[in-house]
């Protein structure tokens, strides 16, 4: 399953909250209609969602009018930044954005959208290897009869390759590692339940799905010997924003002595945010709350907050996983370094993530 897909001028998705009953393909052609595919899910996930600003920037200067036009630039600027805007605490989307935008400057209009689908292309193929790093640095961390528990769904449908999180385990599987993986359901949207079984179950890798209450009693009860997690956001200090339940799990993980791991791509890492109170958290509508699809258990007009992220404090993570290996402790050095790198972040445009 190809999560995002760019063909003949379109960004073709899966209609993710239609897993996992229905694989249904969606065809985006507008900005619009890609923002309203963020905004609820059917594309998600946050190293798919730095495709998605990508691909939607391309969409953007096709959909601005003509370059010709002085306000042309302008346009394409807004566009992008209303879809940089669709959902706040995946950093990846802003980045992606960003990417393609600092790519166009200093070139002429006219050839904004050729150039857009150049950077986007480089950006997929990019995250495609990045999987495949991080998948094989993680795997080094398994071994056979392990038990590892996950939460929410970072596998390939949450990015254009093997995934982060669970990229490490479906890469310990390709190795002949035999092992067990407890999946959190992840209230309140499922997307353990509806997406990770899925994807592990295609694998042919064990899986128990478990409620996101039960996973410390699983840790002490069944033993855990791992956590992955993917994440949306890392500050400077290590601190990483992640689905809601994550710095639950942490603290359980930390109780039980259990090693809790965050895999994601260097992209993930915001260089503007110095630690997790800076963090942006998404807050969803209360009715997701309240029930799923057609079914309803609260009483109508119950309130409720939907924080739809949390964030783990850097102490209770043992390691950072990323394309280019392992950062441990101390994190402020090991990503200092890591953004470093060349090749990591290829232009900036100054501002896109402020004003988003
Ligand atoms: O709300 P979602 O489904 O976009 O949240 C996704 C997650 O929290 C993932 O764990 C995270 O983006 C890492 S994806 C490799």
């Amino acid at each position: 399953m190809e999560s995002l897909t760019w063909v003949d001028g379109a960004l073709e998705i899966i209609d993710q909250t239609q897993l996992p009953d229905h694989s249904l393909t969606l065809r985006l052609t507008s900005v619009a209609d890609l923002r309203e595919a963020i905004a609820t899910l059917r594309l998600r996930g946050a190293p798919a969602l730095g495709l998605a600003g990508a691909w939607g920037t391309a969409l953007a200067c096709r959909e601005a009018g003509s370059p010709l036009d002085s306000r042309y630039p302008e346009r394409v600027r807004g566009l992008a930044l209303e879809l940089a805007r669709a959902r706040p605490t995946a950093v990846n989307l802003a980045w992606g954005v960003e990417q393609v935008l600092a790519s166009l400057s200093g070139l002429e209009p006219g050839r904004w959208t050729a150039e857009a689908c150049v950077t986007a292309a480089r950006l997929h193929e990019a995250d495609r290897a990045a999987g495949r790093a991080m998948s094989a640095a993680g795997a080094d961390l398994l071994h056979a009869g392990g038990r590892y528990l996950t939460h929410c769904n970072a596998g390939p449908l949450a990015t254009s390759g093997v995934g982060t999180a669970l990229g490490v385990l479906l890469e310990g599987h390709r190795r002949g590692l035999d092992f067990e993986v407890l999946v959190d359901e992840t209230r309140p949207l499922l997307q353990g339940a509806r997406l990770t079984t899925l994807e592990l179950q295609q694998a042919g890798i064990r899986v128990r799905l478990i409620t996101d209450s039960m996973a410390a009693f699983a840790m002490q009860r069944l033993g855990v010997d791992g956590v992955f997690i993917g994440a949306d956001r890392i500050a400077l200090n290590g601190d990483t924003a992640n689905k809601i339940g994550s710095y639950g799990l942490a603290l359980a993980a930390k109780a039980h002595g259990v090693p809790f791991r965050v895999v994601a791509p260097l992209s993930t890492i915001d260089g503007q945010c110095p630690d997790g109170r800076a963090i942006p958290i998404e807050e969803r509508d209360a009715a997701e709350l309240l029930g799923y699809g057609p079914l309803r258990w609260a009483p109508a007009g119950t309130a409720a907050w939907n924080p739809a992220f949390d964030v783990v404090p850097a102490e209770l993570i043992q390691d950072i996983v990323t394309e280019q290996g392992l950062l441990s402790a101390p994190f402020p050095g090991a990503i200092r370094k890591a953004l470093a790198e060349p090749a990591i972040r290829t232009r900036t445009v100054q501002g896109v993530q402020d004003e988003v």
